[in-house]
């Protein structure tokens, strides 16, 4: 089961921080962009800044209105592998994601926690990955919302197959019962960058409770 580095910042300086202090220990980050419609609030992500700093592969998680927008703002940055986009969305899913497969990145889709899980079946064909919010998207630092275990862990049994991740919410005491859903994946934000410890230190921790 993979740990990936949760980057949800309001600055270049932030970024680079951030992501120096991962990159030894993980292949991958995940990038928040939020555009302040589609959540609350907004974050920084700026592909230039990215492209010159980051020496490891990311995946986008996008929480905006408009992804095919911001698809294309990043399309010259070769770091990117996989782009995370919400089933909510209210436009042409499967455009959205022929066009990340365009770019030749993986496609995933983002599910909230009061969405049906069977609202992903019409385009499970077409996925690499899906993505399960053990929160409410937009901030870092949100109680886990236990309930989602159950639909990962029915999802998991009906497609074995597809790269299914957790985002929000991981800490140590959740992270046992996550694991047991047979989960690929988890993205972790505050319990990796948010407490005394470095985050290398609260990787190797995690990675010991796996
Ligand atoms: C929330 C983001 C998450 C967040 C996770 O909108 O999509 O990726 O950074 O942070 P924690 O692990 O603190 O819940
Ligand atoms: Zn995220």
């Amino acid at each position: 089961m993979q740990i990936i580095p949760s980057i949800l910042v309001q600055s270049a300086e932030a970024f680079i921080t951030q992501t120096n202090a991962v990159q030894n220990s993980v292949k991958l980050v995940h990038i928040d962009i939020a555009d302040g419609k589609c959540v609350p609030n907004t974050t920084w992500a700026e592909p230039n800044t990215v492209q010159q700093n980051l020496t490891i592969d990311c995946e986008l998680h996008l929480m905006v209105v408009d992804p095919l927008s911001v698809i294309q703002m990043w399309g010259g940055v070769s770091s990117v592998k996989r782009v995370l986009f919400p089933i909510e969305y209210d436009g042409d899913i499967i455009d959205v994601i022929d066009t990340i497969h365009h770019h030749g990145w993986q496609a995933g889709l983002v599910i909230n926690l009061e969405t049906s899980t069977l609202m992903i079946e019409p385009f499970i064909d077409k996925l690499d990955s899906v993505m399960f919010m053990g929160i409410i998207p937009g901030k870092q630092g949100q109680p886990f919302v236990p309930e989602v275990l159950e639909k990962i862990t029915e999802f998991k049994a009906r497609h074995p197959k597809i790269f299914v991740a957790l985002d929000g919410g991981v800490n140590e005491k959740t992270l046992p019962e996550i694991v047991a859903t047979g989960i690929d994946a988890v993205c972790c934000g505050s319990v990796i960058f948010h407490n005394e410890r470095t985050p290398n230190e609260n990787i190797i921790r995690l990675q010991n409770l796996i």
